[in-house]
C-alpha cells in the first residue's frame, strides 16, 4: 500500500492513463520492462512505478455496470490503481468506496483534463476545473472517501480550457486544500489537445504555487526527457504517456536511470514483446478479442523497421497469434532499431481545436451550485 499522500518515499513514476490501450495486458507488459530495468540497475535509490488503469466512469462503478466492471481486469501482484471520469461527487464517492473496499485498488486518480468535445460540452473532464465549488465538491468527496483505507487520491489535470482561461493553479490550490495526494499536469490547454509542445514551464510554475507534489507530463520520448523535465520544473515525479507506444521499454530505460543506455531491440526482440503482448491480450479475454486489441499497436511497433508495405498491411489485420507468429517470421530478426524514431513524437498529435465545446454560458461564472453535470460513458484524455 502507498501510504497516504506518498509520505517517506520518493514519488513513483506513472504509466499514464490512456484510454483503449492501457489495459492490463498493456500494463503488465510495461511492469515486466521496468523490472527488467530494476534488476539491471545498480543505483542505490530505485524508482517505484505505477501502472494506472485506463479511465472508468465513476457512474458505470456506483450502478455496478457489468460492462464497466469488466474493465477492473487486473494481472496477478498488480498494485491496482485506477483513473476514475465523474462529475457527481457522491458518486465519485461511492465508486471510490467500491474500488477500495472490493476490488483493493491502493490509488484513485480523478480525471480533471478529458478534451474529447462528448465531455467538454456537457461540462465534465477538462471543463470541470472551470467550476471551482464543484472541483473542490468533488476531490473532497473522492479523498473522504478512500480515507479510511489509506488509500490516497490524486488528480490529473491540463493547463485549463484555452489560453484565456487556465485553471491548474485554482485547481492545484484546491486539491492541497482537500487532502489530494500529488496533482499530474498535462501541460496543454483543452483546446490544444495533443498538437503543438507541452508548456513545461506551466509544470514548474505549479510546483512553485503548491505545496503537495507535481507530476509532470506531456512529451516525455526518451529517459533522458523525464530527467530533463524533472530538471528543469522542478517535478517530483512524472507520467509516461504516448512515449511508450510501441515501446514498453521506455520503462526498462526508466528504471535503470537517467544515465544508463537507451534501448535500442533489434527487430527479432521487438517481435518477442509483441508476441508476449498478444499472449497477455489473448489471456485476458480471449485470443480474438486480444488480437484485435493489438492491431492498432502494429504501427507504434514497427515505426521505422525496414519490414515492407504488406507485411506491415497484414500486421494491421493480424488475428491469431499463429498468424502473428507467421508475419514475424518473415522479417529479419537481426534489423538494428531505428533510431531516428529516438525523441520523435508519436501516437496522436493533429491539430488545436477550433473552439471547445463548452455547456450554455459556461465560462460565465467560476461556480455550478446546484445545476447537474450529467456523466458520459466515454473515454479519452
Ligand atoms: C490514446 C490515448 C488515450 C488517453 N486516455 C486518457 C485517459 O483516459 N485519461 C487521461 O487522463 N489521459 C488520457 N490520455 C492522455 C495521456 O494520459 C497523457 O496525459 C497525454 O498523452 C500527454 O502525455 P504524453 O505527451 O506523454 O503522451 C490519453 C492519451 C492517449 C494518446
Amino acid at each position: 500500500m502507498w501510504s497516504k499522500n506518498f509520505a517517506g518515499g520518493a514519488l513513483p513514476v506513472f504509466l499514464s492513463p490512456m484510454a483503449g490501450v492501457t489495459n492490463a495486458a498493456f500494463r503488465q507488459l510495461c511492469a515486466q520492462q521496468a523490472a527488467l530495468g530494476l534488476a539491471e540497475s545498480t543505483a542505490a535509490e530505485k524508482p517505484q512505478f505505477v501502472f494506472v488503469c485506463e479511465m472508468i466512469t465513476a457512474g458505470g462503478i456506483a450502478h455496478r455496470i457489468p460492462r464497466t466492471f469488466s474493465m477492473l481486469q487486473f494481472f496477478p501482484g498488480e498494485r491496482r490503481a485506477v483513473q476514475l471520469y465523474g462529475t457527481d461527487p457522491a458518486i465519485v464517492a461511492k465508486a471510490a468506496e467500491i474500488l477500495c473496499a472490493e476490488f483493493g485498488v491502493e490509488l484513485i486518480d480523478l480525471n480533471f483534463g478529458c478534451p474529447v468535445p462528448k465531455v467538454t460540452r456537457k461540462g465534465g473532464g477538462g471543463a470541470l476545473p472551470w467550476k471551482l465549488d464543484r472541483t473542490a465538491g468533488l476531490l473532497g468527496a473522492a479523498v473522504k472517501a478512500a480515507e479510511p483505507y489509506g488509500v490516497p487520491v490524486t488528480v490529473k489535470t491540463r493547463i485549463g480550457i484555452d489560453a484565456e482561461h487556465t485553471t491548474y493553479l485554482d485547481l492545484g490550490r484546491i486539491a492541497q486544500d482537500v487532502g489530494i495526494a500529488a496533482v499530474t499536469l498535462h501541460a496543454r490547454s483543452v483546446q490544444q489537445a495533443y498538437s503543438g509542445q507541452a508548456d513545461w514551464e506551466a509544470i514548474a510554475t505549479l510546483v512553485n504555487t503548491i505545496s503537495i507534489p507535481v507530476v509532470g507530463n506531456g512529451d516525455l520520448w526518451e529517459a533522458a526527457d523525464a530527467a530533463r523535465m524533472r530538471k528543469q520544473t522542478g517535478c517530483a515525479s512524472v507520467a509516461i504517456g504516448r512515449g511508450c507506444l510501441g515501446r514498453p521499454w521506455l520503462f526498462r530505460d526508466l528504471a535503470r536511470g537517467p544515465s544508463a543506455q537507451t534501448t535500442l531491440p533489434r527487430l527479432g526482440e521487438v517481435n518477442q514483446i509483441v508476441y508476449r503482448h498478444a499472449e497477455l491480450l489473448a489471456e485476458l479475454n480471449g485470443e480474438k478479442w486480444g488480437l484485435t486489441d493489438l492491431r492498432k499497436h502494429m504501427a507504434w511497433y514497427y515505426r521505422g523497421f525496414p519490414i515492407g508495405g504488406e507485411l506491415r498491411r497484414q500486421l494491421a489485420l493480424v488475428s491469431s497469434l499463429a498468424d502473428l507468429r507467421q508475419l514475424q517470421d518473415e522479417m529479419d530478426a537481426s534489423a538494428v532499431f531505428p533510431t531516428a524514431e529516438l525523441g520523435q513524437p508519436r501516437g496522436r498529435q493533429g491539430n488545436p481545436r477550433d473552439k471547445v465545446h463548452l455547456p450554455y454560458g459556461w465560462l460565465d461564472s467560476r461556480t455550478l451550485g446546484d445545476a447537474e453535470v450529467p456523466e458520459d460513458d466515454t473515454s479519452g484524455g
